[in-house]
């Protein structure tokens, strides 16, 4: 399968819908959040009625990517019973997508509090997710990622580090890698004593099927840190960007961000200073590809080269 070379671009979040000004950026390319956008699956539908007139105005403009958080990709009911197979994989086809990354977590129809449950890195697990993975990617029939995950604790059970789990899987699976920085950054925070290094997950890690990568930033709270998508990217996690851009060769790269559900503590949404934020990484991260791949490599500047 083919990958395009499209650039950086952003995630199409709802939390920024109707006050970030996605029309106006010279974005290469736009992630869509399927769940964001879908009907519910005892409804009928594809997309949501208030989704309609949204995905409208972004379709034409930008490259789409398709990304899955809550389609029960890996949980345990039968494919093609899942939001995954019943609304994501059509909504995929019918929006265009260059390709999908779906979350490595478990949840099923009737739960989806995905965020804490990371898979059992294991070998039984790394053979049944393959077998999962590769029947969703036929079903979509552009490549599919799949994104390491930030957790507060590995699944029990678990016998190997993540990164060696994502590489088993990928050998089985013939589908691709989603790469979160953030992610790996705040893993070592949080594990780094219990051995978590983000040198070796990225030493082990497939480098060559990387198809996207995630940045974003996060928080302190009470002693954990957490992957919360609210701040800077911090200074790091550029430089992780940096080393793998020199080494890999990614389709994109995608800033997360997400504002008012992760509010705490009183705060309230500042959209001038989120929206400066979120120019001035965007901007950060388009100078570092073109450091590395040369000034007119995004679809862009490619067009404008043209
Ligand atoms: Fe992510």
């Amino acid at each position: 399968m083919s990958v395009p070379r499209l650039g950086v671009g952003l995630q199409f979040n709802p939390e920024l819908i109707g006050w970030f000004p996605f029309l106006d950026q010279p974005l290469d390319a736009l992630e869509i959040l399927f769940d964001s956008v879908m009907s519910p699956l005892d409804g009928p539908g594809l997309l949501s009625p208030k989704a309609i007139d949204l995905i409208g105005d972004i379709t034409g403009k930008f490259p789409l990517i398709g990304h899955s958080n809550y389609g029960g990709d890996f949980g345990f009911d039968d494919l093609m019973r899942t939001a995954a197979a019943r609304r994501h994989v059509p909504l995929a086809k019918k929006l265009n997508v260059n390709w999908v990354a779906n979350h490595c977590f478990y949840s099923d129809a009737s739960w989806s509090d995905v965020w804490s449950s990371p898979l059992q890195f294991s070998r039984a697990e790394a053979a049944r997710v393959a077998t999962r993975a590769r029947a969703l990617q036929d079903l979509y029939g552009v490549p599919l990622a799949h994104e390491n995950a930030a957790y507060y604790r590995p699944c029990p059970g678990s016998e190997m580090p993540e990164e060696e789990f994502l590489a088993l899987t990928l050998q089985q699976s013939g589908s691709y890698l989603h790469l979160d920085l953030h992610n790996v950054y705040a893993n070592e925070q949080n594990h780094g004593a219990n051995g978590y290094s983000a040198r070796r997950f990225l030493d082990t890690i497939p480098l060559d099927r990387v198809v996207c990568i995630h940045m974003a930033g996060g928080r302190w709270i009470d002693g954990q840190y957490h992957d919360l998508h609210d701040t800077r990217v911090p200074e790091a996690v550029w430089d992780l960007l940096d080393d793998v851009l020199s080494r890999a060769r990614p389709g994109a790269v995608i800033l997360e961000y997400e504002t008012e559900a992760l509010l705490c503590d009183g705060e309230t949404l500042d959209t001038e200073r989120t929206t400066d934020v979120i120019l001035a990484d965007l901007e950060r991260g388009r100078n570092a590809w073109d450091r590395a791949y040369g000034p007119a490599s995004r679809r862009t500047t490619r067009s404008e080269a043209a």
